[in-house]
């Protein structure tokens, strides 16, 4: 049995080191002068993905609710390098504003090469206790936004042979604890995403969608949340955010970071009784 699992795991870490080695080359160049649009830009990664575009020397779109702090981000943007940066500040769980923020984007730039989809609506971290409202809010916000805005920016994505990233979780694609409305948003997002994926392959589409499985982020919204709850490492929203966007350029289907989601998420079928137990004693947790 222990002969079994180690012969596995090596067979893992060779699938996954053969997979990295065949990413294609990130180039930094690229992206200068590229228009880009990225959604929940006022903090946690979002904010962090603004900086390294303006670093890169994009134009930037940014938005989120908070109108203050994105002329703040966006003022920081232009100090960082980025040619333009514009902000529109938007309530996701609006049924026009996903659509108002493409079309100002589109608007400034005559066009889009990125859109990258990362925005959250806040949302306990505790058990499901039957609030239906906060689910169908949160899936408005987490899910409904991102196929609207998604749709509303393929014919330009299209003409500039663009990219959309999707920023998901693990949660999306394993169940765990106390996020039942936040994995139900996830586990859509995978759900569509993957099949617009199919579709725009067979298709010959221009657009390449890269789908982005992410662990815990040191955000302070997450660390604040999980805080005496649990007990796993936080990877720097910084070096996530840099990941997705190498992602996004390089024009990958998939993004796991930090890098063993990508072992969770092949494993984490083979052993159930195991999972489920490992899961539910990393939570503390008192009846
Ligand atoms: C959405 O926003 C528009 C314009 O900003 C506003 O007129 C409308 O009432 C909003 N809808 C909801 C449900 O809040
Ligand atoms: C892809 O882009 C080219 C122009 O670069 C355009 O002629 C073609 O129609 C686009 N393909 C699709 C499916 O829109
Ligand atoms: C993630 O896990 C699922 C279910 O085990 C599997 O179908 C999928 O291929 C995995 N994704 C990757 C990229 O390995």
């Amino acid at each position: 049995m222990r002969t079994v699992s180690k012969v596995l795991l090596v067979s893992v870490v060779v699938a996954y080191l053969a997979v990295r080695w065949t990413v294609p080359r990130f180039d930094a160049e690229s992206l200068r002068g590229a228009r880009v649009l990225v959604t929940g830009a006022s903090t946690g990664i979002g904010e962090q993905m603004a900086y390294h575009y303006a670093r890169f020397g994009a134009q930037i779109v940014i938005t989120a609710r908070r109108e203050k702090v994105l002329q703040q981000v966006a003022e920081k943007c232009l100090s960082l390098g980025a040619q333009k940066a514009f902000y529109i500040s938007a309530d996701m769980a609006n049924e026009s504003d996903p659509d108002k923020v493409v079309d100002f984007a589109l608007e400034k730039f005559g066009g889009l090469d990125y859109l990258i989809l990362n925005h959250i609506g806040p949302s306990p971290f505790s058990m499901w206790q039957g609030d239906v409202e906060h689910t169908r809010w949160l899936m408005k916000v987490n899910f409904f936004s991102y196929v609207q805005m998604a749709w509303r920016a393929l014919n330009a994505l299209e003409q500039s042979k663009g990219s959309l990233v999707v920023v998901s979780s693990l949660l999306g694609k394993m169940a765990t604890p106390f996020v039942a409305p936040y994995a139900s948003t996830k586990f859509a997002l995978n759900g569509f995403f993957g099949v617009l994926k199919h579709e725009l392959s067979m298709k010959k589409s221009n657009v390449s969608i890269s789908i982005c499985t992410l662990g815990l982020i040191d955000t302070d919204s997450a660390m604040e949340k999980v805080r005496g709850i649990v007990d796993a490492p936080a990877y720097p929203a910084t070096d996530a955010a840099l990941n997705i966007i190498i992602t996004g350029a390089t024009r990958q289907p998939e993004l796991f970071y930090p890098w063993f989601t990508y072992i969770v998420n092949l494993t984490k079928d083979w052993f159930p009784s195991i999972t489920n137990y490992a899961i539910q004693n990393s939570f503390k947790y008192n009846p």
